[in-house]
């Protein structure tokens, strides 16, 4: 008989992993299983305010259990790929945060384990989601843009470096944690979402700067070891002549920068807001749609949308057979590409080809101390 419910375990219940609980309990059609985090504390508090009877600090325990369907995992970048490798050898689907892993080698494993055990991948990115991607995509595959040529991938923080600069923990701001910083953490939303509209273009070579410049709380720095960069720059070339410019901003003086766009020889897009920019009739001409009523169409008369509401309820609906999954395994992988190439070439001081990158990259991920048995 066709499942009607996944069972999910929780795997980290910190920040991100007490919000997927919230987000699981919304989903009709997801049975919060357990949960596992390796602080025993955090985990009957977690626990005992989401009702949660069944806990392990220890992974590989969870892993035996027959009758967990899949695992959702929280972790720190650097112990995304140990984990979701062995999620998936243990015959169970995994969702990962993002970004995808603390580096591309660790990327590729993760993507590698997926193949060979037929277990479906799933990275959280959430931009794929959102009312303006949908909307942009339908101009996209439309043939809209004409031929596509460039694409700018921006995000903006004045000033919000994890941590030191207050909201989230010290893990995001080491590498040894993270892998990176703005472009890994924030730059993955942008970047990913860019690519997807783009029809996932191949990418040829990158240069770029990462740069740490503005002062912060000195407690801070110490605590947490801080050595990631606040800022990242880049410009990427991809197979056809594409370019993407890339600008991630942590903290940086100055004012918000406009939104991502895409630029074509027909029309271009402004993602938020979402502008379509075109010339009818002599006329520049900028088109704007109402989203609100998309979406409430899209909902009301159009029963199929709810597969792609959140990455979590997509996740879901995919595993219960509702909807092909989105190849988010692929586009975070294509996305860590370019962002580690950006690291590579400001560590060289030149630009790197997309093989470079494949032979420079080398795995980041942790020794996990309760995954093996
Ligand atoms: N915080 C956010 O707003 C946010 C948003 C989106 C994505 N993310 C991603 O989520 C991931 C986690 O971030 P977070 O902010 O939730 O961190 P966090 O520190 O709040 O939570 C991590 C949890 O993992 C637990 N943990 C550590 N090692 C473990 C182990 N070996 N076994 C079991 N549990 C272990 C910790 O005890 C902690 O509770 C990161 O990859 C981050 O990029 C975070």
């Amino acid at each position: 008989m066709a499942k009607d419910k996944i069972r999910v375990a929780v795997i980290g219940v910190g920040i991100i992993g007490e919000s997927h609980l919230q987000t699981y309990q919304k989903i009709p059609e997801a049975e919060i299983a357990a949960i596992c985090d390796i602080n025993e504390e955090r985990l009957n508090d977690v626990g005992d305010r989401y009702g949660i009877a069944r806990r392990f600090t220890h992974i590989g325990k969870l892993l035996l259990e027959d009758d967990i369907d899949a695992v959702d995992v929280c972790l720190h970048n650097n112990m995304h790929a140990p984990v979701s490798i062995a999620v998936m050898r243990a015959g169970k689907d995994c969702y990962c945060e993002k970004p995808m892993a603390g580096s591309f080698y660790d990327a590729c494993e993760m993507y590698k384990v997926m193949e060979e055990t037929g277990r479906k991948l799933h990275i959280q990115l959430a931009f794929l989601y959102s009312n303006e991607t949908k909307a942009a995509k339908r101009f996209i595959d439309a043939g809209d843009l004409g031929h596509l040529y460039h694409m700018r991938s921006y995000g903006f923080r004045r000033r919000g470096r994890p941590f030191v600069d207050g909201y989230a923990r010290k893990e995001f701001v080491n590498t040894v944690t993270s892998g990176g910083g703005a472009l890994f953490d924030m730059g993955v939303y942008h970047i990913s979402q860019l690519l997807w509209l783009a029809g996932l273009p191949e990418l040829e070579r990158v240069s770029g700067h990462t740069y740490a410049e503005i002062a912060m709380d000195e407690g801070r720095r110490r605590e947490s070891g801080y050595n990631v960069e606040e800022l990242g720059v880049g410009l990427a070339t991809y197979r056809g002549g594409l370019s993407m410019d890339i600008l991630e901003s942590w903290a940086v003086h100055g004012r918000p920068f406009p939104s991502s766009v895409m630029m074509g020889s027909e029309a271009g897009i402004s993602l938020n807001p979402l502008v379509i920019h075109s010339r009818k009739y002599g006329l520049e001409t900028d088109t704007t749609v109402d989203l609100g009523q998309m979406d409430y169409l899209a909902h009301t008369v159009y029963a199929d949308t709810a597969h792609y509401d959140n990455s979590q309820q997509h996740w879901i609906h995919a595993l219960l057979g509702k909807c092909e999954l989105l190849p988010t395994a692929k586009i975070a992988l294509e996305t860590q590409r370019v962002q580690e190439g950006i690291y590579f070439s400001e560590r060289l001081g030149r630009e790197v080809t997309s093989e470079e990158i494949e032979a420079l990259t080398k795995s980041k991920a942790l020794e996990i101390p309760n995954l093996a048995l």
